[in-house]
């Protein structure tokens, strides 16, 4: 039992009968707007929100049908959007590309290309929005034919040649500008692997957000429509990289490596369904930890909202504030440009 756990004041509510009802009404602070305002433990603002953008080849913008209100957007669009973002006072984007079907190759070759569609956007919302933080994923599937994010070979996925691939698309990125790797592919050691690489070329400064316990969830299929790797990933799935939705203590190990390795920052992935994890990674560990509220999830809230079935602001903000309750510093979501809105009061 840790007794530090257990403060003074919780000993004396528990054991004094004289402090309880009718001497006690939880009710009384929650009476009037000033005192909720006064009590509130949690709250959430724009420094929390982090804006995944999807990027597509050419100009303009394309809807992502499992996604109303999503689009994946040509250069021009992200520009925008990047500006939008800094308006709104949201602190950094993460982009994401749909490569075009021709570029993709089973080695996925393309993620090492310094002109792909995020390289490109890196450059050009760098120059359009300097002081906008730019996190870039590291993983193959927006780039391979058979939607893994990793190499695949008899039907396994190769851990440490893919790893090499992973640090080649790293070093490309952060020329390009991105400020933050994202490493999004589970794969062993990669963290440890992209700071090393980073650091021997001169990139020390650029950060490193660790996809450290993302499950194999099936609430990704927006996303995987959105970048189109659906399609190639077929009836494949990702659970022998990405971790069992059952498991807990696992997450735990998981969290523990990438910091040894070098994280500077933590992920837990999807968001609301893993809600426990958010918390227990949080407290266990007090680094920034955050939450990805993933395409699933905005698509089910989102399509309850668009119905009317649910009120669209209210649901948004809570599904928000939740995170910050279970201790993330932040949390990415496709909400994050209409929470920012809210939030100033616009
Ligand atoms: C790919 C990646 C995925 C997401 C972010 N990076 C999908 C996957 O693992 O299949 C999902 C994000 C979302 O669903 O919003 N490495």
């Amino acid at each position: 039992m840790n007794m530090r756990r257990q403060t003074p004041a919780a000993t004396a509510t528990t054991s004094n009968s004289a402090a309880a009802f009718p001497r006690t009404r939880m009710r009384r602070v929650r009476a009037h707007e000033w005192s909720r305002r006064l009590v509130a433990e949690n709250s959430l603002t724009v420094n929390d929100l982090i804006w995944p953008l999807f990027l597509k080849a050419g100009s303009g913008r394309d809807p992502v049908t499992s996604m109303p209100g999503v689009d994946r957007l040509g250069l021009d669009a992200a520009v925008e959007a990047a500006l939008e973002a800094v308006r709104l006072g949201i602190p950094a984007v993460a982009l994401f590309p749909q490569t075009p079907v021709h570029l993709k190759t089973p080695d996925g070759a393309e993620c090492t290309n310094p002109d792909n569609l995020v390289c490109t956007a890196l450059r050009a919302i760098r120059k359009a929005a300097p002081g906008l933080g730019l996190i870039a994923d590291i993983a193959l599937d927006p780039y391979t034919s058979h939607g893994h994010d990793g190499l695949l070979e008899d039907g396994r996925i190769l851990n440490d040649e893919s790893v090499a691939i992973l640090v080649a698309q790293a070093l490309v990125l952060a020329e390009a500008g991105a400020d933050v790797v994202a490493p999004s592919d589970m794969m062993d050691g990669r963290i440890g692997a992209i700071r090393d690489g980073l650091d021997a070329a001169g990139y020390s400064h650029v950060q490193i957000l660790a996809y450290a316990a993302k499950f194999a969830s099936a609430f990704y299929g927006p996303f995987r429509d959105a970048v189109g790797s659906s399609a190639s990933l077929g009836q494949g799935d990702k659970r022998t990289y990405q971790m069992d939705p059952g498991n807990t203590d696992e997450a735990i190990r998981e969290v523990a490596l990438d910091i040894a390795e070098g994280a500077d920052m933590v992920m837990v992935k999807p968001g609301m369904p893993y809600l426990d994890i958010v918390q227990r990674v949080a407290e266990t560990f007090r680094v920034p930890t955050f939450a990805y509220q993933v395409s699933g999830e905005y698509a089910m809230l989102k399509g309850a909202m668009d119905n009317g079935w649910l009120p669209a602001d209210k649901t948004m903000l809570e599904s928000l504030l939740a995170f910050k309750r279970a201790g993330a510093s932040g949390v990415l979501t496709y909400f994050a440009p209409a929470a920012a809105r809210l939030l100033r009061g616009e």
